[in-house]
């Protein structure tokens, strides 16, 4: 029998840079309360939102992603050549193919990496963290370079009382790589698909097309059932944080950051509370200036954070992304 050529490969894998983009323009929530019939105050405290970041016309999924690669690549280190893999998390690239990684490794001058996008929502990010390191572990990438990144306010109904106020745009980008040290928890992942309809872009492309009559369905915009994935997320996913940190073999005494999916500041406060997090953890709050960018909220939030200065290169955090499938993703990492 033929026995295929063992290679060596790294053990253990890290996060070696993080790198953001925020669109320019800030949208306050005065701006946006007349068209859903709210209130500065109802935002305020029913989501900690107190603005956010909106994209305009020449700030996309993929421009965003590239300023926020750059910046990781040059912290990294790591020129876009030495790339093994260009991941792309997001649901709101307006192409169904190609995708949105294959144009970013392009515009960042290295064509012909392997490519792709995940679709995993508000869970993207961990979900990419915990692929990217598999992947470098595994050997089928020594840099993998992960982007989260949304453009929702192309796909949010502005007279949508339940969604208008929380969805947002911005891009983050991480460089993950070999390490001497594990520098990436097991990722605890997951899903309830019996809850699909929960968030939901609709109507389909098909859909659309086979309208009776013209814009009859309108445009696909995220519909959210509010209060059920706020129900989910506050009761199921402090326990899977929680596992996280055991699989890592790490107490919550020890941790430095809770680095949560920015959904909603009810939500990180009660995750915070179910776990018992000393008041030693620095928790991030990015959502109040940010909104929810679904699975660019992570990095957006870790980026946060250093420029707060609570946390630092070495910290050990805990991040947790989801929303909609519904599915989830957690690990401890070391920050970069
Ligand atoms: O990122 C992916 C995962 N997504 C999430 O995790 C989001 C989870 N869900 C949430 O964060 C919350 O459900 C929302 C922030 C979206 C909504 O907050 P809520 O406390 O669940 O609001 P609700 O839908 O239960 O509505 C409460 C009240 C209702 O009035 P009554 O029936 O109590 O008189 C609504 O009519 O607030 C009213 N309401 C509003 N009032 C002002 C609903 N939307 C608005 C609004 N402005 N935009």
């Amino acid at each position: 029998m033929a026995h295929i050529k063992d290679r060596e490969i790294a053990r253990h894998s890290r996060i070696m840079s993080v790198g953001v983009y925020r669109p320019e323009r800030v949208v306050t929530n005065s701006e946006i309360i007349e068209a859903i019939d709210s209130s500065d105050e109802w935002i305020k405290e029913r989501s900690g939102i107190h603005s956010r970041r909106i994209a305009g016309d020449d700030e996309s999924v993929v421009s965003m992603s590239v300023a926020a690669a750059r910046i990781a690549l040059a912290r990294a280190g790591i020129s876009a050549e030495q790339l093994g893999a260009v991941i792309c998390a997001t649901v709101t690239y307006p192409y169904q193919t190609p995708s949105a990684a294959t144009d970013i490794a392009m515009q960042l001058g290295a064509p012909k990496v392997p490519a792709f996008d995940i679709s995993a929502a508000c869970a993207g990010f961990c979900y990419g963290v915990g692929l990217a390191s598999d992947m470098v572990r595994g050997g089928s990438a020594n840099y993998v370079l992960l982007i989260g990144v949304e453009k929702l306010s192309d796909f949010t109904d502005p007279t949508d009382r339940g969604t208008a106020f929380i969805f947002a745009d911005g891009a983050g980008a991480v460089v993950i790589g070999p390490s001497k040290e594990p520098g990436i928890g097991p990722t605890i992942w997951g899903s309830d698909a019996t809850a699909r309809d929960a968030i939901m872009m609709e109507p389909s492309w098909v859909e659309l097309r086979n309208q009776e009559a013209p814009d009859s369905l309108g445009w696909p915009d995220i519909k959210m059932q509010g209060q059920t994935v706020f129900r989910w997320a506050v009761y199921q996913m402090a326990p899977v944080a929680e596992e996280a940190l055991a699989a890592a073999g790490i107490s919550a005494e020890e941790l430095d950051a809770f680095i949560p999916h920015q959904a909603n500041e009810r939500i990180i406060d009660a995750m915070a509370k179910a776990m018992n997090l000393p008041e030693s953890v620095a928790i991030a709050r990015d959502i109040r200036t940010s909104g929810n960018t679904s699975a660019a909220s992570i990095p957006l939030a870790m980026d946060a954070l250093y420029s707060q200065g609570q946390i630092k290169s070495g910290d050990t955090a805990l991040l947790i992304g989801f929303g909609a499938g519904l599915v989830y993703a957690a690990q401890v990492v070391q920050l970069p």
